[in-house]
């Protein structure tokens, strides 16, 4: 949800800005704009509809020349994507420039406040709100840029990630923090400022994470400082980063995502590292072992997350209830939050997020800590905020992933949910040490397994061209597999536009199979698990009414291979294992599909990867 990069050095500022806003591109792609002041105190604001390439066009020609500089890529809220809407933007006076992510909620109030006062407007957007205000407390009170920024933060409610930068002064920019992340690079001489590590990762490997509530002074020639809202100096960790350039870059692949795809035999392999030990028949989870009570005496497990997340949460609950028979419920954050949830302290609550940063799931984890609960989180984005504001935890490890559509994050958070699931029931004894060993053995060799899956790349890609003009899609499973559908047509969706729906293979014949007919294809996951029999029926009932389907099977499938249109086998897998083998074909099967469609995987329309907003 919108990307800030600032910085302020010695260095090409506009070429920083450039690259830092296309590595933050994931965040947002609507409209993308830079505010540059130069060398005589002059700000420059160039700001266009579009992608970041289109802002690269649109400055082709124009004076880039700068001291310092703050820049942003929009994913819209208020108002429509377009030339005026896009940041940064201006205070009425033009002294001061701000790009912001997040929401204002009273917005609309000190707007009409300011109107009052005789402020004019020039775009829909809550932000220019913020900068006039600024400004307006800045002339009221004669006070210099900061205590403006620092009064106009306390009347705001909202979420926020600032950058400020003021006329007449090209040493100095103000940045602020709640709710909405941001992160300051300090270099040798220069600082930088983003709203993730990646657009300064090659030029320093340190950097400070904002708080809620801060707000950084980053000023040349100066020591970083940062203050609170109510101007109480805020201590400075710095925290080195352990990201290379590599992971940001496709390595040879068309688009992050086909990389990302590809990847899952490696970040598999990091996921799993030092966690399963001993040759399978031991699982060790910080997370876990350095809260033993809280696990031991859980009486449910709530989970919430959002969009695929949400998906790996849905099997984190097969998981947990098979291995260590605890209740598990699984919400969606965004309706937990408002739900009146009832929470008990002895409730251990779940939180997953990829980017660790999703507006809603922060809010459930808020809830969720005032209720006493214990929370826990599982992310992929270190130093991220759920990390931070969850009691423990534990990392997916798979990288950066920057193709919107979530695919390696999604494997690693289910063998993260697997590898939880069975060190509560190495706790608990829910399960024999025989049962643990042959799971752990055969995690240790899923890298491998979904090596060889990959090998479908091929086949898959021809089957898409049979299927890229459908305009619509059915995805079924059961059990374990019922999930797997659910985000198998969450990914066609995303990516190719086509709309898919996912269901639990035996509720189709209360609804869904009125839809069925030769034009829309069935995506049946039948793994030889204990429903197998069950979704044998289900496939027959598809064929009867002439649906065309394509079934992910086991290796050596005989039966639903003979009434299956198209199949695509997969290596045989302890059932609780199969939905990190099943998905990845639907991620390739999706790509390709967009690809013929001529999409653009890595940035489809309308999404973000990283969710800030509620
Ligand atoms: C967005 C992304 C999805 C992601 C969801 C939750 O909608 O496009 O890919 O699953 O947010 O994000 P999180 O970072 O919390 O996993």
């Amino acid at each position: 949800m919108c990307g800030i990069v600032g910085y302020l050095g010695d260095g090409n500022v506009y070429d920083i800005l450039i690259k830092g806003l296309h590595r933050l591109e994931y965040r947002g792609y609507d409209s993308a704009g830079v505010a540059l002041v130069d060398g005589n105190g002059e700000i420059s604001v160039f700001k266009t509809k579009g992608k970041v390439s289109n802002l690269e066009a649109f400055c082709a020609d124009k004076d880039i020349d700068a001291r310092v500089g703050i820049a942003h890529t929009r994913w819209a809220t208020h108002g429509e994507p377009s030339d005026s809407n896009a940041h940064p933007h201006f205070s009425g006076d033009g002294n001061i420039a701000i790009v912001h992510n997040g929401t204002i909620e009273n917005y609309k109030l000190l707007k009409d406040a300011l109107i009052q006062h005789g402020c004019e407007f020039h775009s829909e957007t809550d932000t220019e709100v913020l900068a006039q205000l600024i400004e307006y407390i800045r002339v009221t009170n004669n006070c210099s840029l900061l205590a403006a920024v620092r009064e106009a933060l306390n009347q705001v409610v909202g979420a926020y990630a600032i950058a400020v930068v003021e006329k007449n002064d090209p040493d100095t920019i103000i940045a602020a923090r709640q709710s909405s992340p941001l992160v300051i690079g300090i270099g040798n001489g220069e600082y930088f400022l983003a709203s993730d590590a990646t657009p300064f990762v090659e030029y320093t490997n340190e950097c400070v994470y904002l708080k809620d509530g801060e707000i950084a002074e980053i000023r040349r020639g100066q020591p970083l400082k940062i203050t609170t809202l109510d101007n109480q100096e805020a201590e400075i960790d710095i925290t080195k980063l352990e990201m290379s350039i590599s992971q940001l870059e496709k390595g040879g692949y068309p688009h992050f995502m086909l990389k990302e795809i590809f990847e899952q035999p490696d970040t598999l392999r990091d996921c799993i590292r030092g966690r399963v030990v001993e040759n399978g028949t031991r699982i060790i989870l910080n997370g876990v072992n350095d809260n033993k009570e809280k696990f031991l005496n859980a009486k449910r497990i709530i989970i919430v997350a959002c969009g695929t997340s949400w998906h790996a949460g849905l099997l984190g609950r097969y998981l947990i209830q098979d291995m260590c028979r605890i209740p598990v419920e699984v919400e969606y954050a965004s309706e937990f939050r408002y739900s009146k949830p009832i929470i008990y302290k002895d409730d251990v609550v779940i939180a997953i997020s990829q980017s660790g940063e999703t507006a809603d799931t922060l809010a459930a984890i808020q809830i969720a800590k005032e209720a006493g609960a214990f929370v826990f989180g599982i992310s992929n984005v270190v130093g991220s905020s759920i990390p931070r504001e969850t009691y423990s935890g534990c990392y997916i490890h798979v990288g950066p992933e920057i193709g919107v559509a979530s695919t390696k994050a999604f494997t690693g958070q289910v063998m993260v949910l697997t590898l939880l699931a069975l060190s509560i029931a190495q706790l608990r004894n829910t399960m024999s040490q025989d049962k643990i060993a042959e799971v752990g053995n055969h995690i240790l060799r899923i890298p491998d397994y979904v090596e060889k899956v990959l090998k479908l790349n091929d086949k898959i890609e021809r089957l898409s061209l049979i299927f890229t003009y459908a305009r619509n899609f059915l995805y079924l499973g059961r059990g374990y597999s019922y999930p797997v559908a659910l985000e198998g047509a969450l990914k066609l969706k995303e990516i190719s536009y086509i709309h898919a729906e996912g269901y639990p293979a035996a509720e189709m014949k209360h609804g869904p199979i009125a839809l069925i007919d030769q034009e829309m294809p069935t995506v049946i996951i039948a793994p030889q698990d204990h429903l197998y029999e069950k979704i044998v029926s289900n496939v027959q009932q598809v064929k009867a009414r002439g649906g065309n389907i394509l079934a992910i099977v086991n290796e050596g499938d005989t039966v639903i291979s003979n009434i299956a249109d198209h199949v695509l086998e997969v290596p045989v897998m302890p059932e609780c294992l199969t939905p990190i083998i099943t998905s990845v074909p639907l991620q390739l099967l999706s790509y390709y599909i967009a690809i013929n469609k001529g999409k653009d995987v890595d940035m489809p329309r309308n999404l973000a990867k990283s969710v800030t907003v509620e």
